[in-house]
């Protein structure tokens, strides 16, 4: 396929801001995040001072992506710590906040636990904890991202030696959800800087547009080769041959191996199965979770009918001045219409070639390679 549809991406932005930054101004500790629904037109940070705006900005997805979430989560922890909050209530509305993301529940529970440890201590010694935590989650993000980035370099050279990878993508995996520079999009990054990836194609997944508004976002910055694609497009993509390998990250994989992510990427390993093409996912340890045993059992998020009926775009418009979400009211379909609006599909192990994680590259994926994979990390 001519390259003259693509748009290569220019790197001649500033750094972006903290996606999310601890803060401690004299009346009080506070969580800063990037608004991750006003991407790409504004960087605008958003200022949590309690628990309900930080479930609020995790619910609209302000804030988003498994591994993000788990330490927005242990900060969320460490603030109703620092401000007086009833920390075990609060740390119960933000575990509940979104149900597939198995990240949030754990960066809650490890800051929670480092809390209770240190109860016996006084407030001030708990809060401290679970500040220390957190921001221990956060470090341990960013290590496992480079790690998974070079474990999946290291994977993607050894399929094909002559390199000038054609990677397919779908969501958004890069530093806006992580410590470091991401899962999936950090492996097509290192395989950008070693000269290697031809191309990056970016699906634009919807209903809310994360691949189009945040991962074109981010590869536009890092000056990757990028051509943004409908979801409905990737087929035609495939039997073009244009595909060499699926990139994509995850927010729970069962013991036996399945994967959750955002709705589409169940779609594409069917495509990827039929073409032949690898379809890889890139996700830390942490995403795995020993106590789902497969992925019927994974609990899949339902999301409003509005982001399906109205424009997803106008999700840009939803800090102008409104409490909560809006979509804009920009209508495609008729008032009343009801829509299936699950957040994330579920991809069967057999489908998935690989599973790269901070502890190397799992492949072919079995409930036992996943069980040593915990092992090694010590998540059992
Ligand atoms: O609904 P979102 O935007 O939070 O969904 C995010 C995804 O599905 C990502 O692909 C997943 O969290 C992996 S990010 C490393």
């Amino acid at each position: 396929m001519a390259d003259q549809y693509a748009r290569d991406g220019v790197d001649d932005s500033p750094r972006m801001l903290p996606v999310l930054r601890w803060e401690e101004p004299p009346d009080g500790a506070v969580v800063v995040l990037l608004d991750q629904t006003r991407l790409p037109a504004d960087e605008v940070e958003l200022v949590c001072t309690d628990v309900p705006a930080l479930v609020r900005a995790i619910q609209s997805l302000a804030v988003r992506g498994a591994p993000l979430l788990g330490i927005t989560g242990a900060y969320g922890v460490a603030l109703a710590a620092a401000r007086g909050y009833d920390v075990e209530e609060s740390a119960g509305l933000l575990e509940r906040a979104r149900p597939t993301a198995v990240n949030l529940g754990y960066g809650v529970r490890r800051a929670l636990d480092a809390y209770r440890a240190a109860a016996g201590r006084g407030e001030a010694e708990a809060a401290a904890a679970a500040l220390m935590a957190a921001k221990e989650l956060h470090r341990q993000d960013a290590e496992a991202s480079a790690r998974m980035a070079a474990h999946g370099l290291a994977f993607l050279d050894g399929l094909f030696p002559g390199g000038g990878h054609r990677v397919l993508t779908h969501c958004n995996t890069g530093a806006l959800v992580s410590g470091g520079e991401g899962t999936a999009f950090a492996v097509a990054l290192s395989a950008h800087r070693a000269g290697r990836l031809r191309r990056l194609w970016v699906d634009e997944t919807r209903p809310l547009l994360q691949g189009a508004r945040l991962t074109a976002y981010e590869a536009a910055r890092n000056g990757l080769p990028y051509t943004l694609l409908t979801d409905n497009a990737a087929g035609s993509l495939f039997a073009a041959g244009e595909v060499d390998a699926v990139l994509i990250g995850a927010d729970r994989i069962a013991a036996d191996g399945a994967v959750a992510n955002k709705v589409g990427s169940y779609p594409l390993a069917v495509l990827a199965k039929y073409h032949r093409v690898p379809f890889v996912v890139v996700a830390p340890t942490t995403t795995i979770d020993p106590g789902t045993p497969d992925g019927a059992s994974i609990v899949v998020e339902q999301r409003s009918a509005d982001e399906v009926t109205e424009l997803a775009a106008p999700v840009l418009v939803s800090a102008a001045g409104q409490d909560g979400p809006s979509f804009g009211g920009r209508r495609t379909a008729p008032l009343g219409t009801q829509a299936y609006n699950p957040a994330f599909d579920v991809t069967p192990p057999e489908l998935v070639t690989a599973i790269v994680t901070e502890e190397g590259v799992l492949s072919p994926v079995t409930r036992e390679g996943v069980t040593e994979v915990c092992a090694k990390a010590r998540r059992v």
